[in-house]
């Protein structure tokens, strides 16, 4: 694949140490999915990120090749964007490894990320946990890429990227493009179903709190049957309603529509309605998705030769970088 126009590049990732949730759908894939036409777009399954957390081997590696057909099922269209295994293509750890030579110790310390899941995972704190901002960076600089789509969580590391960028530019002279994070105004953090001032994540111990995206069309009801709300019976997005202001973003998220809408449609009418009416929001955006996976996960042929194609195209452009950085730094060239 070629960049044969002046596009501009994207790049994001995903972590594949479980099954994608709505909220990585609606705070990052559907962006990645509607950015395919307007940008040269880099996608890729985060699999040595997910490694900073013990797996098993086998569910790991069955993980990564289900979140690739599902992703595909999504819409991410082979033909239009890089969409590879990040462990495919080497210039990640090794550009990776540079970059933490010029990435502070005081600076990674003060990433939330890694104090939650230090205090979460106490019993495997490594360094690979501490230094996995630097592979994010290194991730998104060897792309020359001007745009992240992401959801909230990320702006933090995103910002430490751009500083990385911008110090290495600084000691060497322009190197990298300092990328901009591109976070959507509704859905930029989907909270728990059941504890929504929580984070909707996969590691959520409630599993009526996260929406899987192949949770069946009943268990997808029953979770937003079950969510919590709070007493006052009115639906409308307030503070202090943090429970109800969820439903309302992923509702607008799903169907288009604005608050003031959404607040006009449900007037006078309680909560089981609209949970319901969520509920079937989502269960209608995600029937295609699970049909088409079904369809995807069985052809093991044609998911090996999208994900060794772009593999391919994405260490060519990525040597680009790690040539030019290796160069400025002064190792010996081959
Ligand atoms: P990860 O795997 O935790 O999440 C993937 C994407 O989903 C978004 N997201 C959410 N958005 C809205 N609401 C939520 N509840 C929610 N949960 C997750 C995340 O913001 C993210 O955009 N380190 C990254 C993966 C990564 C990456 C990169 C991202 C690796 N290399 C380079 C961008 C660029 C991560 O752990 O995301």
């Amino acid at each position: 694949m070629e960049q044969t126009e002046k596009k501009k590049v994207v790049f994001s990732g995903i972590q594949t140490s479980g099954a994608i949730t709505l909220g990585n759908y609606l705070g990052a894939l559907k962006n990645w999915v509607e950015m395919q036409d307007d940008f040269f777009c880099f996608f890729s399954l985060a699999d040595l990120h997910a490694i900073t957390v013990r797996q098993d081997p086998q569910k790991f590696r069955q993980n990564t090749l289900e979140a690739y057909a599902l992703f595909l099922a999504c819409g991410i269209d082979p033909q239009k964007s890089i969409f590879f295994i990040q462990s495919h293509v080497s210039a990640h750890a090794e550009l990776a490894w540079i970059l933490n030579c010029y990435t502070q110790f005081g600076e990674l310390s003060r990433m939330t990320q890694f104090k939650d899941k230090s205090a979460k995972y106490s019993d495997n704190i490594n360094a690979g946990l501490f230094t996995y901002p630097s592979l994010m960076a290194a991730d998104i600089l060897l792309y020359q890429t001007e745009a992240v789509p992401v959801g909230a969580d990320q702006k933090q590391h995103l910002e430490l990227a751009r500083n990385i960028a911008d110090r290495f530019n600084h000691i060497y002279g322009n190197t990298f493009k300092v990328p901009e994070p591109y976070i959507p105004k509704v859905g930029a953090k989907i909270m728990s179903l059941q504890e929504p001032e929580k984070k909707m994540s996969k590691s959520d111990e409630n599993v009526n709190g996260c929406v899987f995206i192949l949770d069946p069309p009943e268990t997808i009801m029953k979770k937003f049957k079950r969510a919590v709300t709070d007493s006052e019976a009115e639906v409308r997005f307030a503070e202090g309603k943090d429970g109800i202001n969820n439903l309302m973003s992923i509702y607008s998220v799903v169907t288009g529509k604005t608050n003031e809408q959404i607040e006009a449609d449900f007037a006078g009418k309680g909560y089981g309605d609209f949970k319901t009416a969520v509920g079937e929001s989502v269960v209608e955006l995600l029937s295609p998705v699970q049909h088409r996976y079904k369809e995807l996960i069985a052809d093991k042929a044609y998911l090996e030769k999208c994900y060794s194609e772009a593999a391919e195209t994405a260490r060519k452009f990525s040597q680009r970088t790690l040539d030019k950085v290796m160069k400025k730094v002064g190792f010996v060239l081959k």
